[in-house]
Formats: structure tokens, sequence, C-alpha cells
């Protein structure tokens, strides 16, 4: 389950000038078979620590490549690695694609999508945009994309070409922080701003579909402000790009947490192996999983890219934190096994049911 597979760089491109563009040649095509807006969980090195970063494939369905596209976070490891030190011919290792940051393409049918990106939140729209252009001809696709500056905007002249290629059936909005002459189009993308472009260039009421995909509080704002204009919760796709991947939130919360003395009984399963075992309440499925030798797959370990997704066949448990799973999700009992902590004297985990 928690496969990596080896993938060459063919091509790197600067976007702009802190953000790659990578094309990756899978050693096994068939693994990587992808549905737009899904996303690539890599490992990586760092002198003896391993890493594990999520990206966002941004290549469409029909584009016959697999990219992904990596902004360098200041003081990153991964995407200063990715920007700084990898070349063409290198390899790589990741997981199959994975994540539900898609809807079903209906090719008879004529949608009105609206797709809400910041900086490098792009990635997934842009791989669903094309994909959503290209595959039902009768759709369209509204983008508002918000960046600092202009020299930020990831992907402009792809844009620009996929906006002539799909004459009056995409429109870009770009939102800078700095830069623009008209101040509906200056600032943050928040639930004022979408308000008046609701009013003024967006009808929402015709909107089927809205995606969403960027730094946590705007995508609150974008949410609220949808669901304030009709959208139901149904309407509405999330992909957050979590700012801190170390699982801080899910450790304090369990320090405080009351210690359970005897520790619970854990029967996991992951990719066909189960095994039995005894453990304490202050540790996650995922880390228990992890200590007791099963291959159980992660990535950020803080709640929002859900690699490390499971279901619960039976037993008690808290989630302490949810960014990636879907309401409908929790309600069939699966959870996030780097946030999920056991509550009673027993709890089976399967990791191969989806
Ligand atoms: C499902 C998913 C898909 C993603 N897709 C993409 C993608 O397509 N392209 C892309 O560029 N990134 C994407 N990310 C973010 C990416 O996984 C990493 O979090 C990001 O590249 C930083 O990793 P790093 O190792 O360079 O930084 P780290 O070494 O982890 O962090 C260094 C510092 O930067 C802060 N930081 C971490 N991430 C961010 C961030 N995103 N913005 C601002 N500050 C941050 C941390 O809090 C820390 O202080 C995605 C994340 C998820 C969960
Ligand atoms: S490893 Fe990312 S949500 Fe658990």
């Amino acid at each position: 389950m928690a496969q990596f597979h080896p993938l060459t760089i063919t091509d790197i491109h600067h976007t702009i000038r802190d953000a790659v563009v990578l094309t990756l040649r899978p050693q096994d095509p068939a693994a990587f078979t992808f549905t737009q807006g899904q996303y690539l969980t890599f490992r990586q090195d760092f002198d003896g620590t391993e890493l594990r970063r999520n990206y966002s494939i941004c290549a469409g369905l029909d584009d016959g490549v697999l990219q992904v596209g990596i902004k360098k976070v200041e003081g990153g490891a991964f995407s200063t690695f990715a920007n700084e030190r990898l070349q063409v011919g290198d390899t790589l290792h990741a997981m199959p694609p994975m994540g539900k940051f898609h809807t079903q393409i209906e090719p008879a049918k004529a949608k009105a999508y609206v797709g809400f990106a910041g900086g490098s939140g792009i990635t997934p729209v842009l791989s669903i945009l094309k994909t959503v252009l290209h595959r039902e001809p009768g759709s369209t696709f509204t983008l508002v994309y918000a960046n600092r500056a202009v020299n930020t905007i990831m992907f402009r002249e792809e844009l620009e070409d996929l906006k002539n290629r799909y004459m009056g059936r995409l429109t870009i909005i770009h939102v800078l922080e700095a830069g623009q002459d008209m101040d509906l189009f200056s600032g943050r993308v928040d639930q004022e701003k979408c308000a008046l472009l609701f009013k003024h260039w967006i009808d929402i009421k015709s909107v089927d579909m809205a995606f969403i995909c960027g730094p946590e509080p705007m995508m609150l704002g974008i949410a609220s402000a949808l669901e304030a204009h009709g959208l139901t919760k149904d309407q509405i796709k999330f992909e957050l790009f979590g700012e801190s991947q170390q699982g801080r939130l899910a450790k304090q919360a369990v320090s405080a947490r009351a210690e359970s003395g005897s520790g619970t009984q854990a029967t996991i399963t992951v990719d066909g192996t189960t095994r039995q075992f005894v453990m304490p309440a202050d540790q996650s499925v995922l880390e228990a999983a992890l200590a007791n030798n099963l291959d159980a797959p992660f990535a950020c370990k803080a709640g929002v890219c859900s690699t490390c997704k499971a279901k619960v066949l039976e037993g008690e448990y808290e989630m302490l934190s949810n960014h990636a799973l879907e309401d409908y999700e929790v309600e069939q009992g699966y959870v996030l096994t780097c946030q999920c902590y056991p509550l009673g004297d027993s709890l089976v985990i399967d990791y191969d049911t989806h």
C-alpha cells in the first residue's frame, strides 16, 4: 500500500522564479493513472531524515504527461530541494495518485464551474479546469486566482493560452495583493471580496460546482461567501495545502487528555497484513501501526492530506483534526489515522477498505 515507485524527471521548467514544474516519467505508468485534481506523495531523505510531501498534479487528463508544480517555501526543505537541486535525469519516489478533489466528468452536460486558487493552490485547479474544458465541451470555468504580485503568478502564460484556446468558456480573474488598478481586483480574496465579485463579475446563481485550494483562512472565507449565495456544501470542494505539517495540534491535544492505564487492544490491517498489539491512549493509530512494523501510508501527519486514511471497523475513537475527509466519509467510519486516538478497550482498523 505505502508503496513508493521510482519516477524519472524528464523536464524541469521555472513557471516563475520561485516555482518549478517537474515532468515525471514513472517506471510503472499503470500505477500513476490519475484523476484530475489528485496529488502525489513524495519521499526524500535529507541527511538521514525521511520527509514526505504532497504535490498536486497540475497536468490535465489529456495532456499526456505527469507533472507537478512546486513553489519554494522560505526555509522549506522539500520545496527548496525541488527548486534548487533537482535536475533532469534525477529519480524521485512517489506513491500512486491519491485525493478526492474532483467531481465526475460528464461530457454531455453543460455545467458552470468556478475555481478559487491562492498561490501554489493553482496546481490541482489547473488540472481540473484543463480536463473539464477538454472533456465537457458545453461547460464553462471561471478561475479566481489570488497572488501577491504579477511576478508570483504560477502558470500565467499557460492560463492565457488556455483562455485563447477556450475563448468564451474560460474566464480568469486575477486578484493581486498589490499592483492592480481596480480595487475589486486588489487585496485578499475573502468573504467580502467574493460578495463583490458575485455582484459584478460572476453569476453565482448559475454555478454548479466550486473548487477551492489555498491557505485555510482564504478557503473558509470563500466557502462562507459561496454558502451565503446559495451553494450547498455538496457543491463546494476543498483542498488544503497545510502550512504546518508537523502534527503539533495532535500532540498538544493529546497531552491534555486523560491517560487510560491499560491501553487499547488494536487490530490493524495494512495491505493484507494484520497485526494485533496493545497501544497506549496517547499514540495515534498511524504511529502505533508504524511502531509495529506495518507499512501504513502517510505524508503530512497533520490531518491535511488524507494519505493515512483508513476505516474503523470496531471500537471507540477520537479524531483530533480533519482537514481532508468529507462529512460522509467520517459518517462511514473513515479516519485520518495520524489524528485518530483510541478511547476504548479495543479498536479494529482497516487501511485496505476504500
Ligand atoms: C494535498 C496537498 C497537496 C499539495 N500540493 C502542492 C503543490 O501542488 N505545490 C506546492 O508548492 N505545494 C503543495 N503542497 C504543500 C507541500 O506539500 C509542502 O507543504 C510545501 O512544499 C512545504 O514543504 P517544505 O518541505 O518545502 O517545507 P517545510 O520544511 O515543511 O516547512 C518549512 C516552513 O514553511 C512553513 N510552510 C510549510 N508549508 C507551507 C506553505 N504551503 N505555505 C507557507 N508556509 C509553509 C512551515 O510551517 C515551516 O515553518 C500540498 C500540500 C498538500 C497537503
Ligand atoms: S498523513 Fe496527512 S492526513 Fe494523516
